[in-house]
């Protein structure tokens, strides 16, 4: 059937709306939108919380996948109502539905924890929303079948950024697209970090479709540039939070710990959920078993291993008491660092499991790589530029990579002395020497030459 024939046959009489606090109102006409709403791999993210580790630094911050995906839809939504109303020659109406499902679903392939988890198991939570939507065995893919036996197809492939529109691949995926405005907005709402908000609306009536993909009229400038600061701001203010890294560190630590010793057949309590990830087999239906609180269970039973490492690590975690840090320069430091390593690694500590390097690094918005689409300004003649030509404060902001590097280490060693008099006095003082401020100072050459 033609997407625009099967779009009307599957009206809802009557539209049904998600109450939602940042976009209020989330409006379904529908059906299928509805369906894939309620198949069992989309209520999966409402165990799954969307910014992981940071809510141990932001108490409110316990905001779901599932509403994060539900806002991404609505912010789509507007824009290709707008479109339809505004844009009728420019904008293709029978994309609506392959845009609106791709928004819903383009996170369901996420896991608890996800970025520490793909990097330890090696999963990649992209491939898995395209396995999620092309599975034959999934609630969705059935969903998906009804509008077309090649519509999952035509959803995977604006999620792998193949589809053939690009209006309709760029405001699912590009540097200002409907993922990063509900996702900024909402983690700002629920962190309270009110310095990521931006004015959204007024974002929504600039943008607007070209034959090349999207861009934004001329006039709405201020309100684009606003968004790319406010992007800055959550990185550096939320997302690359030490202590938030802390806490992923901590629990890269420890599952890497659960993982050693379960290839050692040494793990207790076995927990059986996790054991096709410790195999490095799992299939599609293992990973669709995880949440957030099945991860949890698992480290709430190791807190009494036998273990005495990955006892520690998980009542770390659970309590809240990360390894702490100090900020490095990479590639001038990495002897240093070495250096601080063995000293913690002296004491009981593993130093593989009680130290770790992280490093964070963004930019804000990137014009200068050919491969990432920029953002586009267009006049009212139709020519368009490129946002960093006229914004300043895009283009200063834009060009420079933000983050750190640094070097995670039990609490003890950062803490001030007074608080453990005694313990390992000697190698506290030696890894004191090396640092300043929270950060590992080189050495002061010694000047042979110079004078008294
Ligand atoms: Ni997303």
């Amino acid at each position: 059937m033609h997407p625009l024939s099967f779009e009307e046959s599957d009206r809802l009489p009557i539209e049904k709306v998600f109450r939602d606090p940042v976009h209020d109102y989330i409006h379904i006409r529908h059906k299928l939108i509805l369906d894939l709403i309620d198949t069992k791999e989309f209520q999966r993210l409402r165990r799954i919380k969307q910014l992981g580790t940071a809510q141990y630094i932001f108490h409110g911050a316990e905001h779901s996948r599932f509403s994060h995906s539900l806002g991404v839809y609505e912010i789509t939504r507007k824009i290709v109502d707008m479109f339809e109303r505004n844009y009728p020659e420019e904008w293709d109406a029978s994309m609506r539905l392959v845009t609106l499902c791709a928004a819903l679903l383009h996170d369901v392939g996420h896991g608890p924890f996800s970025h520490t988890f793909e990097k330890l198991f090696g999963t990649d939570h992209e491939e898995i929303t395209t396995d999620i939507i092309l599975s034959d065995e999934t609630e969705i893919n059935a969903v998906l079948k009804r509008v077309s036996l090649d519509f999952p197809n035509q959803v995977a492939s604006v999620i792998t950024k193949q589809h053939t529109n690009p209006q309709v691949v760029q405001l699912i995926s590009s540097q200002i697209d409907a993922d990063r405005m509900d996702y900024l907005q909402r983690d700002a709402f629920f962190t309270g970090a009110t310095y990521g908000a931006f004015d959204l609306s007024r974002i929504l009536r600039v943008i607007r479709p070209y034959e090349g993909g999207i861009a934004f009229q001329y006039q709405g400038m201020h309100a684009v540039e606003d968004y790319v600061v406010s992007r800055f701001q959550m990185y550096m203010q939320v997302y690359f939070h030490p202590v938030s890294r802390g806490m992923e560190v901590t629990l890269d630590r420890l599952l890497y710990r659960a993982k050693q010793l379960y290839q050692q057949d040494n793990l207790y309590p076995t927990f059986p959920l996790l054991d096709p990830f410790f195999n490095e087999t799992p299939t599609l239906t293992d990973y669709l078993n995880l949440d957030d609180g099945v991860l949890l269970t698992a480290i709430i039973q190791w807190c009494d291993s036998k273990d005495a490492y990955l006892s520690e690590l998980s009542n770390m975690f659970l309590n809240r008491k990360p390894l702490k840090s100090v900020t490095y320069q990479k590639d001038q430091d990495e002897d240093l660092v070495e250096t601080l390593r063995s000293i913690v690694g002296k004491l009981t500590y593993d130093k593989d499991l009680f130290t770790m390097t992280h490093s964070s690094s963004d930019l804000p918005y990137d014009y200068k790589l050919k491969s990432k689409t920029p953002i586009l300004l267009m006049h009212p003649d139709g020519t368009l530029v490129e946002l960093s030509e006229a914004s300043p404060v895009v283009r200063t902001l834009g060009g420079r990579l933000q983050g750190d590097d640094r070097l995670f280490v039990p609490k003890e060693f950062l803490e001030d002395k007074q608080t453990h008099i005694n313990m390992f006095q000697d190698e506290y003082d030696d890894f004191q020497r090396y640092i300043l401020n929270g950060a590992i100072i080189r050495p002061t050459p010694i000047d042979e030459g110079a004078d008294e």
